[in-house]
């Protein structure tokens, strides 16, 4: 590895930070909605001073990317700053060309003229990951290089394995950034800083104490005009091999003994080793009801646009607590959850004979929407003798704690620095697909369901015993944000 490409698990003084940015797809989806916001941004904090490349398909030229990126700034709502899109913009250069042909990287080596440790981000589909990289090496511009590829990252264990072993005959592994916009998010890194910058949570934060965890990632709006891509994926690679396992990572790992990338991941790396691959009668798919209307879905495609699994840790820390997790599109709600769920205590001692049993507390981490952290407790109620009733104590983090950083913004910054910390590991990854395997193995039916609904109802058994699933909290709620 040479100086040049090192990342944060490299000594401080060999790390140099990227000189110049190449976006293949550049005329995507996600570059629209995601990246030319996050770039502005890092550009208008002053760390965006380098070359920006725009690499795609797409018939344009200099002048039609710098329009695309300035309406999808503005689209945001942004009130973009005339100095800062002035700079921006005259660094803006575009190459159209085809992914597969090699003169198209003799394009980008050209236009990066004068760099010498570019980043490219690949935010092209999966099947373009590998032939990218090839063609990148093969014009010699991969030497100094950062490569930050999008998810999902291989299909399974083996083909992540496999395409791994292939892209490692082409760059080193420090070169290798996976994105995923998870651990982009403050609220969902703020996971570790809770548990791990307070006293009062990590003497709890175990078998003993812990009951159950669910994760719901709801989102009601559908598939739209993503039915080409979505079809292959569904909701488990989509959303859960990523980043619903990221989410977990975080909140059941140990303490690690720095915040750096290497302890950290290691102390992550543990719970994907410790987790049980998922149980046939521990999953349900579910596809909501119209989904095979939608433009690029297979006829009769089985899909999963909804899916329900619980997920065990075998570990000291976790032995005998289910993770439940749900995600799903066209459900009532849009709102991403972590709740821990206590035990109740030892004695029931303040409720009063025809009282229902106390409700176990919950420490509820909001990762989606208005995010923050809510802890339920008992407290005396006023209109009774002596009998408990819920409260709920709530920090909401923008009003705490001041704006965030959008993710992409924050990786891709990162990457620019060479810091891996909240980048996934190789291990991590095949980790995540090993417990994942029995679903994709044998994934059984689909349950259809209502749009506008939470899923099947299925969904709603295999928690029953825990006291249900907890609802979000998102726009549609009536409870307090
Ligand atoms: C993306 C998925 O990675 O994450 C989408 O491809 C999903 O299907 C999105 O809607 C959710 O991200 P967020 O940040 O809105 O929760």
């Amino acid at each position: 590895m040479t100086a040049a490409t090192g990342n944060a698990m490299t000594p401080t003084n060999e790390i140099t930070r990227s000189d110049a940015i190449v976006l293949f797809g550049a005329s995507g989806d996600l570059a629209r909605k995601m990246t030319f916001i996050s770039l502005y941004h890092l550009a208008r904090r002053g760390l965006l001073d380098m070359p920006i490349i725009g690499v795609a398909f797409s018939d344009w030229d200099d002048e039609t990317f710098r329009a695309k990126a300035l309406a999808a700034i503005e689209a945001t709502g942004t009130k973009v700053d005339d100095a800062t899109w002035k700079s921006m913009a005259s660094r803006m250069t575009f190459v159209q060309g085809d992914y597969t042909k090699p003169d198209t990287y003799e394009r980008v080596k050209s236009a990066l003229a004068g760099s010498s440790n570019p980043l490219f981000y690949l935010e092209i589909p999966p099947g373009l990951f590998l032939v990218t990289v090839q063609g990148l090496h093969g014009a010699g511009l991969v030497k100094n290089a950062r490569v930050v590829i999008e998810k999902p990252f291989g299909h399974d264990y083996q083909s992540a394995v496999d395409l791994y072993a292939e892209l490692m005959k082409l760059i080193d592994d420090d070169q290798l950034y996976r994105i995923d916009h998870y651990l982009g998010k403050n609220a969902v890194q703020d996971i570790m800083v809770w548990r791990f910058a307070n006293r009062m949570f990590e003497p709890l934060w175990n078998n003993n104490n812990i009951e159950s965890v669910q994760i719901t990632m709801s989102e009601s709006f559908d598939v739209s005009d993503r039915g080409s891509f979505y079809d292959k994926v569904g909701a488990l690679k989509d959303v859960i091999q990523n980043h619903i396992m990221q989410v977990i990572g975080l909140l059941a790992m140990d303490p690690p003994s720095k915040a750096e990338p290497e302890p950290i991941h290691a102390q992550q790396l543990e719970v994907f080793q410790s987790m049980r691959p998922v149980q046939p009668g521990d999953y349900i798919r579910g596809q909501y009801e119209g989904y095979l209307d939608v433009d690029g879905v297979e006829e009769g495609s089985t899909t999963e646009t909804f899916v329900a699994l619980k997920v065990h840790i075998d570990s000291w820390r976790w032995a005998g607590v289910p993770f439940f997790i749900r995600a799903g599109k066209s459900l009532a709600d849009t709102a991403t959850e972590a709740v821990v769920v206590f035990r109740r205590p030892p004695l029931r001692l303040f409720e009063e004979t025809d009282c229902p049993d106390p409700e176990r507390n919950r420490l509820r981490f909001r990762l989606g929407h208005n995010d923050g952290v809510q802890m339920q407790v008992q407290a005396l109620d006023p209109s009774s003798h002596m009998a408990s009733k819920a409260v709920v104590l709530n920090v909401d983090f923008n009003e705490a704690l001041g704006e965030e950083k959008l993710p992409y913004e924050q990786l891709l910054g990162d990457a620019l620095e060479g810091n891996a910390t909240r980048f996934a590991t190789q291990r991590i990854i095949e980790g995540t697909w090993t417990a994942l395997a029995p679903i994709l193995e044998n994934p059984g039916p689909v349950e259809v369901y209502k749009p506008g609904t939470m899923g099947p109802e299925s969904a709603d058994e295999m928690i029953r015993e825990y006291g249900g699933w907890i609802q979000p909290i998102g726009p549609a709620s009536d409870m307090p944000a």
